[in-house]
């Protein structure tokens, strides 16, 4: 009955059945509507969102900039996409590190991840420190760092206690963020949880003599600034997107047809009795549908965006359709029948969504990990007689 009616709404037709969401100021749910109506509403609209339970946030959490840089670019200030092939998969999962070690060391709990989750891409992120004035006159201007993934020795068969994953020359006086690719590692995590020993960084001189961390210093998340904070960053699908892109198509492809039968209806459209039926009720268009999600007590974990306009479908579509209606072939027909009378009980067509665009939300997990993910057919992009 809310959000997720969108999607039923081809088959339902439920043009004028928009409930108390439309418009910021209204409360939801609408007065007369029971707590327990509310609760089911609240409990199906988050399985649109694909979770079970909204999930527990204590206390107000920074996101990470990298997370929040990430949504303005995939998304615009209301949360659609702005452009559907920037993002690979589905969802972006960001992690700190849970040893905190004073070692190199990198400990990330993978619980959140689904193991039915694709993981596309996985990456350690880094910041590198800027060296310390002792070694600036250093004859080093660069060094090896290698990214490995500790193994449990007594389920591999091997001697190996690590496993190499990345590799990279890093100048000695840089500093910022360094980004390398662990996907293999993780990829084995999320199969296996109890595989995760976590993640090794070695710095090497060129030479191949293992340094002692002076040469090159990270970030680490107990002694340094939240901002600076290794991070484990996942992008993964959660195969849930399926037909959205190929949806888009809109009524654009009907048309040709659908206009053939239009200039032949436009003739003998002007008779009395249908500009009186027109007069009742605004032909098809696309209204607003604000989604407040302070309203529906979400603002706690969701971090972006605030709420969004899904837009919803409402008017008439009965004859003649004109082109702006977006009429299928099939619509046209059905109109032309209902308008004739030739048969008992033909409405007139549906006026529906018929390209719907994606949203992104960008959210707290239940283990506090900041996760922005994309949802697809939330918006109507447009409306059209189906
Ligand atoms: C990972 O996090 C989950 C949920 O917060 C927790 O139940 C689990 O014990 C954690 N695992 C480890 C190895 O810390
Ligand atoms: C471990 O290695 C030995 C010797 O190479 C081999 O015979 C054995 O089959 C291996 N076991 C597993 C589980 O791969």
């Amino acid at each position: 009955m809310f959000v997720f009616a969108l999607s039923f709404a081809a088959l339902l037709c439920v043009t004028a059945a928009w409930p108390a969401l439309s418009g910021r100021g209204s409360h939801f749910p609408s007065e007369g509507e029971s707590e327990e109506v509310r609760s089911a509403a609240i409990k199906r609209l988050l399985e649109v969102f694909g979770m079970e339970d909204p999930p527990a946030v204590h206390g107000h959490k920074q996101p990470p900039q990298y997370m929040l840089d990430l949504y303005n670019t995939v998304a615009d200030v209301d949360g659609v996409t702005k452009d559907p092939y920037l993002l690979e998969g589905n969802t972006v999962r960001s992690f700190f590190d849970k040893l905190r070690s004073e070692q190199v060391e990198f400990k990330f709990n993978l619980s959140t991840v689904a193991r039915s989750e694709k993981v596309l891409t996985a990456e350690l992120h880094l910041f590198k420190l800027r060296p310390q004035g002792t070694i600036t006159f250093s004859r080093h201007h660069f060094c090896q760092v290698s990214v490995y993934q500790l193994l449990d020795i007594g389920k591999t068969n091997s001697t190996q206690t690590k496993k190499l994953l990345s590799s990279r020359l890093i100048p000695v006086h840089s500093a910022g963020w360094e980004v390398f690719t662990v996907t293999q590692a993780i990829r084995s995590w999320v199969a296996d949880e109890g595989s995760n020993l976590g993640l090794h960084v070695v710095v090497r001189t060129l030479e191949g003599s293992q340094t002692d961390l002076k040469l090159i210093h990270f970030a680490s998340g107990r002694h340094h600034h939240q901002s600076k904070q290794p991070m484990l960053v996942l992008f993964t699908d959660d195969g849930r997107r399926s037909a959205a892109l190929e949806s888009t198509t809109g009524g654009s492809e009907h048309s040709p047809g659908g206009n053939h039968l239009l200039v032949k209806s436009s003739r003998t459209a002007r008779s009395p009795h249908y500009s009186e039926e027109e007069g009742r009720s605004k032909p098809c268009q696309r209204l607003p549908l604000y989604v407040d999600f302070e309203e529906i007590g979400w603002s706690g974990w969701i971090v972006s965006p605030r709420g969004y306009n899904a837009y919803h479908c409402k008017g008439s579509c009965s004859f003649p359709l004109g082109q702006n209606m977006r009429p299928t072939n099939h619509a046209t027909v059905q109109s032309i029948i209902n308008a004739l009378k030739l048969i008992r009980g033909i409405e007139t067509p549906c006026c529906v969504p018929d390209k719907l665009f994606s949203i992104n939300l960008l959210y707290f997990d239940d283990d506090e990990n900041v996760v922005l993910k994309q949802y697809s057919d939330m918006v109507a992009g447009s409306c059209g007689c189906h």
